[in-house]
């Protein structure tokens, strides 16, 4: 069977295809004569100046420099500073470097703006939940013209790390487990930060991280090393970074793991030769926070050899590490590393600089402080709206299905520590929004309820003494003296609370600072504290229950799913969060969002994701039909629990129903040849029809997978290929088109080129990663 390489570099197929140039102001003739012209007036000193970055406000990771940088900026020593959030700072820092430096370098101020800058939207989990990469974009865009206001031309935003395991508590601010969902997020995001011009007065530049495979960390724990085979890094994990680099992305942040025993921030096949040779970038990379000065950890060298090995990959900037300040010129100078790497370095951080219009427009207008106007919260709002899942709503007897609540719910009764805590509802990497501006899912409830509403905490989120660390870790004020918090008391007023209400909503989750994002990894997947004990206790009463999910990460809802009829995952929403949650519980909105991610049955499943590699001993059915003890045991499953995900990756349902018309495929056969040749080019398309046969309107997001079945390289069992969110009237349908092309269909062989062969891809379309309508493709030779 012939197999048909892509000769050269991955970018595209086909013959003589010349590389497109992913950020084209970053490659003009006009920035690069400038950069060149202000290199050649540099001292070596100054150059190893524009390498350095400093923290110079409140620090977003350990240690953390206390300089003298008034005089550092007066000398040109600090080419960017973060955690400067102010017009008023940041230009006092600016005029500093731009008067009193020789050659009057501005600096470049970077901030995490994650999602939203002072207007908090949904995390970006959350906001790949929507499948709609229009959120991302707004949340960009709002971000973009709030953080110029605050004087930042570059955030630390969108991370694009794959994220297969939600004990790795950055699976928050990833966009899940899958490359296809993750590439569409990643490019929005950049879209939504840069729109295409850099130098755009409400633009900021992007830094994309943690380049790479971050989110690879074995078992799930933070920083922890990655070991991945070439394939996967580059199929799956590195999906992402391609597509945020294609479209147009300015700078990336080196993360802090190793791969493959290489760490990432001096490992030049990532750096250079992917990023810079293959991908063609032409922006500038800074290391995450110390992560040069980490490289001694992992046992690679001393000071000035991990400072060396870090720039020679292709870091450019050193985060808050203090090291290329100090130990780079005394190398250059004693021929230990050329000129012209520094050179390069520098290069490509001026190139940034001038293409935001930094030299022409340094400082910031200091404008009125920040307010969430109506414009900013209907935006937070909506998007908010999207984001949410319905995991089950299953009828209950004598009542029908508990969501969209009606007015036959006399009286509501809201349970549990997620109800009423401002600052649980803007999620974790929230920095700069403001806990005060959130609205809770109480005072939502209560606008739209009056005294219908009966409310009780229940419990905190983490139990007893625990709850007393995080108080005062959080609020030092609290004091030492704090009464331990009773449970069962607590739980018990709850209890009392439910049986007043017609039906009982529990807002339950997990503590964003303590358990979340950096840092917040966990071996355990259920409700913090005494939130389980208290889900049990309201649902003992025999009241309807109605589970609302505020959590920034999948969590294990086994006993959950079993017993209570209505699941709502709303994630962490942001300042809307209140509003946006009653929206959709009264059926004001529509839910419609899908899971970017799976939910485990058990946490000894994870990683657990729908794209695996197949095995030779598939295992077909539940395990209860398993007989054990008979020809059936040798199969790859576990013998206590099921291998499939509790809630799949792209499910969601709706207060209305959707069907799908058997596909359709426009070329079944083609010449795998042909697929090579065409690039970018659809081949084929899949058609379905798919009709909302509810009585509401609903929006369905529609999915399209599929398998190669022969390759020379075992591929996935399924792999999501297309997606559509289709707004339908009840009653109403609509034709749906996928193009399938090389994009689409290639993978990578065993000589690391991107290829199609001659093979059959099952094709199936439907609502979740479960789709069931069916087609096929074949490829001939
Ligand atoms: C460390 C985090 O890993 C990174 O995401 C962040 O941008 C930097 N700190 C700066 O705060």
């Amino acid at each position: 069977m012939p197999v048909l390489l892509l000769t050269g570099l991955a970018w595209l197929p086909g013959a003589a295809q010349t590389r497109p140039i992913p950020n084209p102001q970053l490659a003009s003739k006009e920035i690069n004569s400038r950069v060149e012209a202000l290199l050649r007036k540099m001292t070596l000193e100054e150059k190893v100046g524009q390498l350095a970055q400093y923290s110079v406000g409140n620090a977003t990771g350990p240690g953390g420099s206390n300089l003298k940088y008034d005089d550092l900026a007066a000398k040109g020593s600090v080419g960017s500073m973060l955690n400067v959030v102010s017009a008023e700072t940041s230009n006092r820092y600016q005029h500093i470097a731009v008067e009193k430096s020789r050659l009057h370098i501005p600096i470049l101020f970077g901030q995490d703006v994650i999602h939203g800058h002072r207007t908090t939207f949904p995390v970006p989990l959350a906001l790949a939940a929507s499948w709609d990469p229009g959120t991302a974009e707004t949340a960009a865009r709002f971000g973009a013209v709030e953080a110029r206001a605050d004087g930042i031309r570059w955030v630390f935003s969108p991370m694009v790390d794959i994220a297969r395991d939600p004990r790795w508590g950055r699976i928050v601010e990833s966009a899940g487990e899958d490359p296809y969902l993750g590439s569409a997020m990643a490019r929005a995001w950049v879209k939504g930060y840069q729109q295409d011009d850099l130098s755009k007065p409400d633009s900021v530049a992007v830094s994309v991280k943690h380049f790479a495979a971050y989110g690879a960390a074995i078992a799930g724990r933070d920083y922890n090393a990655v070991d991945i085979s070439e394939i996967l890094l580059r199929q799956v994990y590195l999906e992402p970074y391609r597509a945020a680099v294609e479209a147009g992305a300015a700078t990336l942040m080196s993360s802090f793991n190793s791969i493959n025993g290489v760490p990432a921030t001096a490992n030049p096949f990532i750096m250079t030769q992917i990023l810079r040779k293959e991908w063609g970038f032409d922006g500038f990379v800074v290391s995450d926070w110390a992560a040069i000065s980490e490289l001694r950890d992992h046992s690679i060298g001393d000071d000035a050899t991990v400072a060396r090995k870090a720039l020679e990959a292709g870091v450019d900037m050193d985060m808050e590490g203090n090291l290329y300040g100090n130990v780079i010129a005394p190398q250059v100078r004693e021929g230990k590393i050329p000129e012209s790497v520094v050179d390069e370095a520098v290069r490509r951080i001026l190139r940034v600089k001038f293409a935001l219009g930094l030299f022409e427009d340094p400082y910031t207008e200091v404008g009125p402080a920040y307010e969430p106007t109506q414009e900013r919260r209907a935006a937070a709002r909506k998007v908010a709206e999207e984001t949410f899942v319905l995991l089950k709503n299953d009828p209950v007897e004598g009542v029908g299905t508990l969501l969209p609540l009606t007015a036959k719910a006399r009286k509501v009764a809201l349970i549990g520590p997620m109800a009423d805590n401002q600052r649980e509802m803007l999620g974790a990497w929230s920095v700069t929004g403001d806990p005060k501006f959130a609205v809770t899912l109480k005072t939502a409830l209560a606008e739209r309820l009056g005294d219908r509403l009966l409310y009780a905490e229940g419990c905190g989120l983490l139990s007893g003494e625990d709850a007393n660390v995080l108080k005062r870790v959080y609020d030092p004020a609290a004091g030492d003296q704090l009464p331990i918090p009773d449970d069962a008391k607590t739980i018990a007023e709850a209890v009392e609370t439910a049986r007043k209400a017609d039906v009982a909503i529990l807002a339950l989750g997990e503590p964003t600072d303590w358990m979340e994002g950096e840092a917040g990894s966990r071996t355990q997947l259920g409700f913090t504290g005494a939130q389980q004990q208290l889900l049990e206790a309201v649902v003992a009463t025999g009241k309807p229950v109605i589970l609302v999910l505020l959590a920034g990460r999948p969590l294990e809802l086994k006993w959950a799913a079993a017993h209570v009829p209505a699941i709502l995952e709303a994630w962490s929403p942001g300042i809307e969060a209140g509003h946006a949650v009653s929206d959709v519980l009264f059926g004001d909105t529509n839910p419609s969002g899908k899971l970017p991610a799976s939910f485990p049955r058990a946490v000894g499943q994870e990683p657990l994701y729908y794209a695996q590699l197949p095995t030779g001993r598939p295992a077909h059915g539940d395990l209860s039909h398993m007989p054990r003890n008979s020809e059936e045991k040798f199969l790859s499953r576990y013998v206590d629990e099921e291998n499939s995900a509790l809630f799949p990756f792209g499910w969601g349902l709706s207060y209305t129903r959707f069907s799908y018309s058997q596909p359709t495929v426009s070329r079944a056969e083609i010449p795998a040849k042909e697929v090579v040749a065409s690039g970018h080019t659809a081949v084929t398309t899949i058609g379905v029809d798919v009709k909302n046969t509810g009585s509401v309107a609903g929006t369905e997001v529609v999915q399209l997978y599929i398998r190669n079945t022969a390759a020379s390289v075992s591929q996935p069992v399924r792999e999501l290929k297309g997606f559509a969110r289709v707004t339908l009237a009840p009653g109403e349908q609509k034709h749906v088109e996928f193009p399938l092309g090389f994009d689409e269909l290639n993978f990578y062989n065993a000589e690391i080129k991107r290829t199609v062969e001659p093979t059959t891809y099952n094709i199936w379309v439907g609502g979740s990663s479960l789709a069931s309508a069916e087609t096929s493709l074949t490829l001939v030779e």
